[in-house]
């Protein structure tokens, strides 16, 4: 595709925070208090079409999924939506999927649900969650078969970095998948802004109740490269066969590499 990648530090800037540290602590921050709402807020705020996207981005994964003891993590993972679609598409003998996040609250929230699941008893792969920054992932070099992270990325405060550390963990022929918004084209893309950028943070705010997150989300997305720029991103991070596949008319979609050998 051959477009430039621009070598400053690009990622999420909530409310101008200034530097890498302070940008965390406030998404931090912006998670955990809206934690309590975030599951009723997003299937509404989506139409219910965010669990179409999770499990269409699975389904990708079928062939690492299925594979005896592979090791999967979802990074960003919430309240765990998007492992509990990984979940349902291994194996019995996927060794297990770890969801990660840096927000308590929302670890609590997908612990809580997975309890409430009843899985098939010994015929499904084991659910872990941990607590962890995705920029410093505490897991050895190589240790993953499969990263994914659904509608998280964009929030990290250093893409590169965030890219760099998912292909630290990958094993060599390893995979990433990034679901995450996109900026829809056209018509659909002008009628889609004007809810995206109007309807959503006010329903979302009176929903919540906290006023911030439901302003930042739109924000985040116009700031987030372009599939052609972020493709070249994840070449540079070290991943081949870059791709980038759009769902509904591009409101999301997800980037697929494959970690160089
Ligand atoms: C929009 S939510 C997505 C949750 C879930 N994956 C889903 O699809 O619903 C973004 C999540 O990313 C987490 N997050 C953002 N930056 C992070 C970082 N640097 N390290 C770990 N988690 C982070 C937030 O705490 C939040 O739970």
């Amino acid at each position: 595709m051959g477009h430039e990648v621009n070598q400053r530090i690009v990622g999420a800037t909530p409310a101008g925070a200034p530097d890498r540290e302070s940008a965390a602590a406030a998404v931090r921050e912006m998670f955990t208090s809206i934690a309590p709402r975030y599951d009723l807020l997003n299937h509404v705020l989506s139409f219910n079409i965010d669990r179409l996207w999770w499990r269409r981005s699975a389904r990708t994964f079928d062939a690492i999924l299925k594979r005896p003891a592979a090791r999967v993590l979802d990074l960003c993972c919430g309240t765990g939506d998007m492992a509990f679609a990984l979940r349902r598409r291994a194996g019995s003998e996927a060794w297990q999927i770890l969801g990660a996040d840096f927000s308590h609250a929302m670890l609590l929230r997908a612990a809580a649900k997975a309890a409430e699941k009843t899985p098939d008893k010994g015929r499904s792969a084991r659910l872990g969650w941990i607590e962890a920054d995705a920029l410093r992932l505490p897991f050895p070099d190589g240790h993953f078969d499969l990263v994914t992270s659904a509608f998280g990325f964009r929030n990290l405060a250093d893409y590169d970095a965030g890219l760099r550390e998912i292909a630290r963990v990958l094993a060599p022929g390893g995979e990433c998948g990034i679901l995450d918004f996109g900026e829809p084209r056209g018509l659909i893309g002008q009628c889609y802004r004007v809810y995206f950028k109007k309807v959503l943070p006010a329903v979302g705010t009176m929903i919540s109740g906290v006023r911030g997150p439901y302003a930042y989300l739109p924000a985040s997305v116009e700031r987030f490269p372009a599939p052609d720029e972020m493709l070249g991103r994840m070449r540079q991070a070290g991943f081949r066969e870059a791709s980038w596949t759009p769902y509904t008319f591009g409101i999301a979609g997800l980037y697929r590499g494959v970690k160089s050998v």
